[in-house]
Formats: structure tokens, sequence, C-alpha cells
């Protein structure tokens, strides 16, 4: 089979070691890349908005499938384009997309379909937003969102009504966020632990994979400013066997009744945000892709060929695969340009990446390229993100800090605390580590 896989980060460079994986797979084709793609699949200069020439290089090529990484082009319709060109494609359409794109969207339908999350109010308007902002005390701990794709900054945390009332101003006068600031979303502050429960999802059935957690910040200790995430690891042990019960037997359940009166075609992954309260589970996010850095954890861990469940997925048949996974652990660790989040500079030499073998680690590439001299040098803020993988969190999290030394790159920086958090939660439960 000839695959094409649409977008050029770490979490593509992730789908694309496990498709080449696959028996079936011949040939992989990247729509953008990296080095570390560069050498299992053939990279494409194609932008991965421009859908006509990416459709016309599926039908020369005789793609089998394309696989979609990153939610913009999703959100654009990239699978909506593909369908009717009778292109195979594993997505959700830009309805379904809309989970994502549109955070009133998709607090309406958790409304609507009983999926328990924040109480929020949605507004449209500048004055009618502040006059509820004006009645609420003082002290009011509030979450204000701008409702459009803002790559993940969209969202502020506000201690008070003072706060509330800036982030409105930020957002809706302002417009920091671009016009995902039309519309605005107040939501109740939730407590708790966070997890992501990544769900494939062919629009009659799901199949859950291994919980994940993500790192955002981008200092230890949880501090310093939003990244698009420092590290992962998985399975996280927030998720217990009871809530994956609950959301296996009543969420799930729930969100594809949903999707399915609100007639919206879904062959994917679902990505779901919690806040766990007390046992108690509540989706603060969805996405209609995989996470990044998280697939980079999940899939490592992924026994059944992805192939395979592309297809059962495309097809309507999941019900009918039986999905494995590795009973271990993978924790990963992203290595990350000196200044990002913020500016960063590019196009800094990495040296270490062939003394790392995949026993010890895999090593994804997320920001790399190989300049002129066929050096692989950083192009981006998340450059490396280094997989471990063993028979818990514990010894998974010290073989990744074992690796990362033998990798260099001037002003590298990472977080040193990933999987701390699951280390205490584990250690809190007084559960064997
Ligand atoms: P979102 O993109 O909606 O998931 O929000 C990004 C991050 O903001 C989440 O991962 C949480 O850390 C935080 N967050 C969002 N909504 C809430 C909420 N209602 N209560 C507490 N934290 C939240
Ligand atoms: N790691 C968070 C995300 O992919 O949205």
């Amino acid at each position: 089979m000839k695959v094409l896989v649409i977008g050029n980060g770490g979490r593509e460079h992730a789908i694309i070691w496990k498709l080449a994986q696959s028996p079936k797979v011949t040939k992989i084709y990247s729509a953008l890349g990296n080095a570390g793609i560069a050498k299992q699949a053939e990279i494409v200069n194609i932008k991965i908005d421009d859908f006509q020439t990416l459709a016309n290089f599926a039908i020369e090529n005789k793609i089998d499938f394309t696989f979609v990484g990153p939610e913009i082009p999703l959100a654009d319709g990239i699978v909506d384009f593909f369908n009717s060109k009778n292109l195979k494609i594993f997505g959700p359409s830009k309805k379904g997309a809309m989970l994502e794109a549109s955070k009133s969207f998709a607090k309406d339908f958790m409304q609507k379909y009983n999926v328990p999350t924040a109480a929020y109010n949605v507004f449209t308007d500048f004055n009618k937003a502040l006059d509820f902002l004006n009645k609420l005390p003082e002290d009011e701990k509030l979450v204000v969102k701008a409702d459009g794709l803002a790559a993940g900054k969209g969202v502020i945390m506000c201690q008070n009504r003072q706060q509330a009332i800036r982030a409105l101003k930020d957002i809706m006068q302002d417009k920091t966020f671009g016009s995902a600031g039309n519309k605005i979303i107040f939501e109740q502050w939730l407590q708790g632990q966070e997890t992501s429960v990544l769900v494939f999802v062919d629009g009659k059935h799901f199949s859950i994979m291994p919980a994940a957690q993500d790192h955002k910040r981008v200092g230890d200790g949880d501090t310093g400013l939003n990244t698009g995430g420092m590290g992962a690891y998985a399975p996280a042990p927030v998720a217990t066997e009871e809530l994956l019960k609950q959301i296996k037997e009543q969420i799930m359940p729930a969100i594809i009744n949903g999707l399915q009166k609100e007639k919206i075609e879904y062959k994917g992954i679902l990505y779901i945000g919690f806040m766990v309260d007390n046992g108690k589970p509540y989706v603060l996010e969805f996405n209609c892709r995989f996470g990044d850095p998280e697939t980079q954890v999940i899939l490592p861990l992924l026994k059944t060929d992805l192939v395979d469940i592309v297809e059962h997925t495309i097809n309507q048949t999941l019900d009918e695969i039986d999905i494995k996974w590795e009973n271990k652990a993978a924790v990963c660790v992203v290595l990350a340009s000196g200044g990002y989040p913020e500016n960063y500079e590019k196009n800094i030499e990495i040296s270490g990446l062939d003394t790392v073998t995949e026993d010890e680690a895999i090593i994804f590439h997320a920001g790399t390229k190989k300049n002129e001299n066929g050096k692989i040098v950083t192009s981006g803020g998340r450059v490396l993100v280094v997989t471990a993988i063993s028979d818990d969190i514990k010894s998974a999290i010290d073989k990744a800090y074992k690796v990362i030394p033998k990798i260099k790159f001037d002003k590298m920086h990472y977080r040193k605390d990933i999987g701390q958090r699951a280390l205490k939660w584990i250690s809190k439960q007084k559960l064997p580590l």
C-alpha cells in the first residue's frame, strides 16, 4: 500500500514510524517533513493547505489512504474534499473537526448530549459579556476562552473578576487571538487532575487508547509559559479502571449518539481532554486528531498494525478488530530550542543522534532539517522528542533521562520532571510503582 501523511512534526514522525512497521505498507509519502521523517518517507513539497494539489498527488501516485496529522487542514475540510474525489482519508469531516475548532460548538454539543463538562456561558457581544462579569462576585474564579483555533493559547485562567474583564478586553476588543475573539466563553474553573484519553472513532464504534498526560508549561513544576507540550507519559495512572469504565460505558456512547444525531461524519481520532475531580471525569476540550507529544508515547505502545485500524475506521468496522496494547509504560521528553516558546534561533547543528539505539530510546524528530552540508540542524521550537519504553513509568523516566545527555545542540533545553506527577499520584494512592 502507498500512504500519504500530512504534517511535519514529532506527531507525524511517530505516525510514520508506526505505519512503516506495517507489512502492508510499501511506500510512505509525507507532505512536508523533517530530517527524521525523511529516513522513512519520501518528502513531498506540497503545502498542507493546498488540498487540490494534495488530491492530485494522491490520484497520480495511487495513494491507498491519506493520514492527516494536524488540526488545521481537518478544520478547513480536507476530509470532505478528498471524499468528494473518492479518495480514502483518515480524519473527521469539517463538521466533526468543529469539535476542536469551535469551543462553543463543542460545549453546546456536550450539553445537548449529556457529556459532563464545566458550566459555561457564550457571548458574541462585548457589552453583554461585560455585564455578565460585572454581576459576578469580585473573587469569582473563571476560565475565559476565545472561540477558535488559537494554537492552544486562547484559554485564560482568571483568579478574579478583574482578571476576567482584562481577558475579555484582550480577546474581544484587542483581538489578541484574531477572529477567534468574535465569540467568548466563560467557564466554571474545575479542580483536579488532567488526563487525555484518545479514542479511535468510526462514527458508529470506538476504541479507547491508553490514557496519556501532557506537560504544557515550559518549566519544571509546571511553571512558565504554555507550550505545545514538553513531554508526556502513558498510561496515565490517574485514568483508573473505574474512570475508563465511565468513559467507555457512558461518555463515549453519549458522544457517538451525538455524532449520529447531528449527522457528523467522524472517522479518525477524538482526543478528549478530561479534568478528573474526585474520580468524576469532566470534558475540558476535544481535539480532532492525535496529540503532540501524546502520540509519541501512545503509538509505541500499540501492538496492532495501525494500517488495519485505519482501514477498519474508514470502513466503519472498528467493532471487528481487537486493538492490542503493550502492557508497558512510555515516557517522552521534548528537547526544545533555547528561548522556546518565545523567540529562538534556528539552524543549530545537532550532534549525537546516531549514538542512541532504538532499544535505549526512540528519537522522534519535530523541528529538524538537513542543511546544505548534509548536517541535521534545528528548524523549530520543539526539536526532538525522546521516547523511552519500559515496564513501568519510573523506569521509563530513568531510561529517557539517561539517553538525553548523548544528544546535544547549543541552547537545548528540556523539562527535568516529566512523569513526576504520575509518580506522586501513584505514591499517594499507595500503589506499587
Ligand atoms: P482547553 O484548550 O480548553 O483544554 O484548555 C487548555 C487548558 O486550560 C486545559 O488543559 C486546562 O489546563 C485548562 N482549562 C481549560 N478549561 C478549564 C476549566 N473549565 N477548569 C480548569 N481548567 C481548565
Ligand atoms: N499536546 C496537546 C495537543 O496536542 O493538543
